[in-house]
């Protein structure tokens, strides 16, 4: 039978996946692709580390160089995560003639043009199945599955760690810190977790997304993102009082005017279908014009999930070198327009912190109106710390720029204490 000679980048949380996978499922892959899947070796930074596998220490180095550099192997999988020195040896590897597969969303997001034109100046093959959703195929199932669609629009909860948080901050009362810890033991959380928190994560995953449906390359640079450290327990609650649960949404749609993209904490009603996507669970809605709406679920991080993803790409590459196939490059790598956000309009939640007297709420009325901002519903609430107390406005429609206008303005008034809290409300 024939072989697929693998060497594997990193054994932490997505390369212990793909090891136990490959070391369980040996026969069972083998029989399903013709090859044998291989690891014949394996870098890491210290080999005195208690890992979740144990494989046989001769597979073992620290020179992820010699990996890349070995003329016996095929496929090189990448799994150190960050961008150096990982693009590095993705490009010695595409070099020296071997296929990669890699889960590094960052490194794609960032450097991806480089990458895919290096591999394609190779003749090489780079997947990235794991690097969105995780254990979802969604990286096939648009490239594939979707072929004859126009995809219209992406709504996605793309970062499970973040979505742990808030899910542990609305069901179990538990608050930022904690949760953010629990997340990290379960091993969903990047080795830098501000990447998952400031919603920077989401975004690279964004780019990629949205570079495989609409026909060209969306700059990293280009997505506008805030990550939910700002989001406060009251605000969890008050938003569940309007009929609303809080999520980290990536959004990308393909307008006229050029793309939108961004990620932002979002009020979704509870009935909309990404609401109820809870803990590490991804889930991406879009729509295409043929499909209609298409939803896409599962689990978005983790060892065993992640490392399915890395193992289907390894599949599918035995299965290409048996039939001697080549993927199509699979994605285009001409500049799209990413528009500003701030003329984009949307409802939103302003929650307030002001002084408890008679007013208060008028001169805030006073000022959205001046901005053509009007309001939808609002509640106040009796209970004052350190005499002030949290007032919460949804507003109608309006552009975001006159809402962050307004909110400026009214920051300034010594009625107000503390910085306005702004989220987006998207209603479909
Ligand atoms: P970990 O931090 O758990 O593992 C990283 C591994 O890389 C470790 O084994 C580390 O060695 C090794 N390593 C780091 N630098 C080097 C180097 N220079 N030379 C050799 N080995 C090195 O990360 P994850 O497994 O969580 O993530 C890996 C990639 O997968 C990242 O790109 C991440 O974004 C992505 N990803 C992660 C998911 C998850 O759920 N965790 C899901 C989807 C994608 P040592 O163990 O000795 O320190
Ligand atoms: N840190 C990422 C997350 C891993 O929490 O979603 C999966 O890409």
């Amino acid at each position: 039978m024939k072989q697929l000679k693998i060497g594997l980048l990193g054994l932490g949380q997505v390369g212990s996946g793909v090891y136990s996978i490959l070391n369980s499922k040996g026969t069972e892959l083998a029989r399903k692709c013709g090859t044998r899947l291989l690891i014949s070796k394996i870098a890491v930074r210290n080999t005195s580390k208690r890992r979740l596998v144990a494989p046989k220490r001769s597979l073992i180095t620290t020179s992820a160089l010699s990996i890349v550099r070995d003329p016996e192997l095929d496929v090189v999988v990448e799994l150190i995560g960050g961008i150096h020195p990982a693009k590095e040896l993705i490009l010695a590897a595409l070099r020296s003639g071997k296929d990669v597969v890699t889960a590094n969303k960052a490194l794609l997001a960032e450097h991806g043009r480089d990458l895919f034109r290096e591999a394609q100046r190779c003749g090489r093959t780079l997947l990235f199945e794991a690097s969105v959703g995780g254990g979802i195929p969604i990286i096939k199932a648009t490239r594939e599955g979707l072929a004859a669609n126009r995809i219209r629009s992406i709504h996605s909860i793309i970062n499970g760690t973040s979505n742990y948080v808030l899910t542990k901050m609305a069901s179990s009362h538990v608050d930022f810190k904690e949760a953010l810890s629990m997340a990290q033991k379960k091993g969903y959380a990047e080795a830098n977790p501000k990447l998952d928190l400031e919603g920077i994560d989401s975004a690279h995953k964004l780019t990629l997304l949205s570079s495989l449906v609409f026909g060209g390359w969306v700059r990293f640079q280009d997505v506008f993102v805030t990550g939910i450290s700002s989001i406060r327990s009251e605000d969890v609650s008050f938003a569940e009082e309007f009929g609303y649960t809080i999520k980290l949404l990536a959004i990308a749609k393909k307008t006229r005017s050029g793309i939108e993209a961004h990620v932002r904490p979002t009020l979704l009603p509870k009935s909309h279908v990404l609401s109820n996507v809870n803990g590490s669970y991804n889930a991406i809605l879009m729509h295409g014009d043929e499909v209609g709406d298409i939803l896409f679920y599962g689990r978005g991080a983790g060892s065993l999930p992640t490392g399915s993803a890395v193992v289907s790409d390894l599949i599918d590459l035995a299965r290409m070198k048996r039939e001697g196939l080549k993927l199509p490059a699979p994605l285009h790598l001409n500049r799209l327009h990413v528009r500003n956000v701030s003329v984009l309009e949307s409802r939103f939640y302003l929650r307030f912190h002001v002084v408890d007297q008679p007013g208060v709420l008028a001169r805030i009325s006073r000022i959205l109106g001046g901005r053509h901002v009007s309001i939808s519903d609002v509640i106040q609430k009796e209970r004052k710390i350190g005499g002030v107390v949290p007032l919460i406005l949804l507003t109608h429609k309006a552009p975001e720029r006159s809402v962050l206008r307004a909110v400026q303005a009214i920051d300034r008034l010594s009625i107000a204490k503390g910085k306005t809290q702004v989220f987006w409300i998207e209603e479909s």
